[in-house]
């Protein structure tokens, strides 16, 4: 795992969505792992902005994202395909046949699971995996205890999440209490993984997910067994971090940040 340091929330998103545009323009049918909530909408914007000055094509590019949520039809304003039409796959130009999410909806959730499942392996897997990471440090919607082998499930939300996502819903009862996402696993299994976090609010839950030991009490602590994890943060979501002094020294003095410096 290595640890990027960014002054503020726009130029953490900046530098996540050059990452994304490399892989894009460096892989010949790019499969992306994508993430929803707030920390991602700057990321979706600045790709979009990308798109339109014709830096990045998102026509061989196919999309897999983290989860979605259960009972919730997905034209609805609160599910997670219509944030992704909205904010990223509406406006780029993406095969909306290559756009996948879990279908909340299905009859048989659990061969839904299964079927997405397989539906990443019959893309050949995912080749970047965008994270956020919620208050109770789960990625996805791998919830405390999830099995850090776990593959695509229907997962019960904890009270906490529940609370952080109300205001989509407009109310903590219209607030869905089930979703599908992909597994700890499943994540792990992504060739590449990069975790964005931003604002006061995470630092210390990205201190436990950095320098905290291994736990499925916090399901974002697994990422420290990937062999190519990225953790992007501001400032403000950084001020927990013991090791902040290192973490910036690899950011100045590798080659391999030398062209995101600027
Ligand atoms: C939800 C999503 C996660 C996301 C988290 C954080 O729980 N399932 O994938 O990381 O929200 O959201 P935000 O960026 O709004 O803090």
């Amino acid at each position: 795992m290595e640890v990027i340091i960014r002054p503020d929330a726009q130029s953490a998103a900046n530098l996540t969505a050059r990452l994304i545009a490399c892989t894009m323009r460096t892989t010949p049918n790019p499969v992306l792992g994508l993430a929803t909530g707030r920390t991602m909408l700057i990321v979706y914007s600045i790709l979009v902005e990308m798109y339109r000055r014709g830096e990045v094509d998102f026509r061989n590019t196919t999309t897999f994202n983290l989860d979605e949520y259960v009972g919730i039809p997905s034209n609805s304003p609160g599910s997670y395909r219509t944030y992704m039409d909205k904010n990223l796959f509406k406006k780029v130009n993406i095969d909306g046949a290559n756009t996948y999410l879990p279908d909340g909806m299905a009859a048989d959730l659990n061969h839904e699971c299964e079927r997405y499942e397989q539906a990443i392996l019959d893309a050949g897997g995912i080749d970047f995996q965008l994270l956020g990471i919620g208050r109770s440090g789960h990625i996805g919607f791998n919830e405390p205890l999830s099995a850090m082998r776990s593959r695509t499930r229907e997962k019960a939300l904890s009270p906490k999440t529940i609370i952080q996502n109300a205001p989509f819903f407009g109310s903590q009862d219209g607030t869905p209490r089930r979703a599908i996402t992909m597994g700890v696993g499943t994540i792990l299994d992504a060739r590449r993984c990069v975790l964005l976090a931003t604002g006061a609010e995470k630092a210390r839950i990205i201190a436990k997910a950095v320098e905290g030991p291994i736990t499925a009490m916090i399901s974002a602590t697994a990422l420290q067994l990937h062999p190519r994890c990225t953790v992007i943060i501001d400032e403000s979501a950084a001020v927990h971090l013991k090791n902040q002094d290192y973490y910036r020294w690899i950011f100045e003095n590798e080659p391999e940040w030398d062209a995101y410096r600027a």
